[in-house]
């Protein structure tokens, strides 16, 4: 039974008391107001909401994958929130737009008013990369001082612990290593894969060469092209080589988890795979969708103060953009699709072994 509770009043719930005194336009305290600062305050009090959903989720799916055994149900609730946060995502791109309203122009009505004040110094904004699973050594810096140093000594020490902790690439990469299905009653993914591709580049060969329309110098271009694919699964089936893209940065994700994402992007029609194939996608979005906004916002801040540096020291615009490529965290996700094969050339599953990926009611007889 319920316990009966007082009555509650909309503005005390929300503590709308506390939040709507919350907008102090520095422009009004030295008593030269600037009308659009309260815009730039509110809509960066917006984001700063956002960003703490975005963890309140990140932080939930986290706990989950820290779990030794996963149970299909929380693996389901995860790519739930995960996409929740995608779309909180496409409001947050969305959002700029209404930043944008205000002109550069009125912008330098309070702009100096900030220094040293950035969105650079956002801690839930640093918490979401490091718990996204952003590497330290991997990000751009200015002033080649570490990303945190601009924060508050307390802030420092919560993005520092943050990056001790395991983060979803960490936890996404282990719970891939751990399917069981790389070897599985009789069928051995990566060596039927392997044979699949051989043949398929063979084929592809046989039809640049036999083909009579091209001239010579098409074939031969034609051929330098399969050459450089032929290189590139090549380099996917040297674990040494895998390795060593490991240490210079160029990849990320280990040999055993690159397999099975692999495998469940391939045999992604299965029924026991749409699940897993959901949970990669919902990655590649919320990836996708935060260089999507480091992009947009990186126009913005070209647009707003042009080639000037930012109120937080860096070079502001080129510094933003050269972020947009290399703080990707699921890169080897993405670059997956090199590696896809099509449905036709795909080896063909051992009846048992499909039964058993199939669902218990729909097997067949
Ligand atoms: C007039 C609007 C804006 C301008 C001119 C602007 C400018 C800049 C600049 C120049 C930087 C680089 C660091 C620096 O030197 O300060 C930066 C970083 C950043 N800004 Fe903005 N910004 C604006 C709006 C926003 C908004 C609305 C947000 C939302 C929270 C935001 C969040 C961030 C974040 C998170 C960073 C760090 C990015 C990184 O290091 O990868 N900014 N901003």
């Amino acid at each position: 039974m319920q316990r009966p509770h007082p009555p509650l009043y909309y503005a005390d719930y929300l503590q709308l008391d506390r939040l709507l005194a919350s907008q102090s336009p520095k422009s009004v305290e030295y008593g030269k107001p600037a009308h659009d600062e309260m815009l730039f305050i509110i809509v960066h009090q917006a984001y700063e909401l956002w960003f703490k959903q975005i963890l309140h989720e990140m932080d939930a799916v986290i706990a989950t994958f820290k779990q030794d055994y996963l149970e299909e149900k929380a693996i389901g609730i995860a790519v739930h929130r995960l996409s929740r946060i995608t779309e909180i995502q496409k409001v947050l791109i969305e959002q700029l737009r209404i930043l944008e309203t205000m002109t550069p122009l009125d912008f330098l009505e309070f702009r100096d008013l900030l220094t040293p004040a950035s969105g650079f110094q956002s801690l839930q904004f640093r918490l979401v990369e490091n718990k996204l699973g952003l590497k330290p050594e991997l990000r751009k810096m200015y002033d080649k001082t570490a990303y945190y140093s601009r924060l508050s000594a307390p802030h420092q020490e919560i993005v520092q612990e943050a990056e001790t902790e395991k983060s979803l690439f960490e936890l996404i990469e282990r719970w891939l290593e751990r399917t069981p299905f790389l070897e599985f009653q009789g069928f051995n993914f990566w060596a039927s894969y392997r044979a699949a591709v051989a043949q398929m580049l063979e084929n592809d060969r046989r039809i640049v060469q036999n083909n009579a329309t091209l001239s010579a110098e098409e074939k031969k271009q034609q051929l330098l092209e399969l050459a450089k694919t032929e290189e590139n699964f090549a380099a996917l089936f040297d674990e040494e080589k895998h390795r060593q893209f490991l240490r210079t940065g160029q990849r990320r994700l280990s040999y055993r988890a690159t397999h099975a994402a692999l495998l469940i992007n391939l045999y992604r029609d299965e029924p026991i795979l749409h699940l897993p194939f959901r949970l990669l996608t919902v990655l590649v979005d919320i990836d996708e969708l935060l260089t999507t906004w480091r992009y947009r916002h990186a126009l913005m801040v070209q647009r707003m103060i042009g080639a000037k540096i930012g109120t937080g020291g860096s070079s502001g615009y080129p510094y933003l953009r050269a972020t947009i490529e290399s703080h990707k965290v699921f890169g080897d996700l993405f670059n997956l699709a090199t590696f896809l094969i099509p449905r036709s050339a795909l080896p063909a599953l051992p009846e048992a072994f499909e039964k058993n990926l199939g669902f218990f009611y729909n097997q067949k007889p």
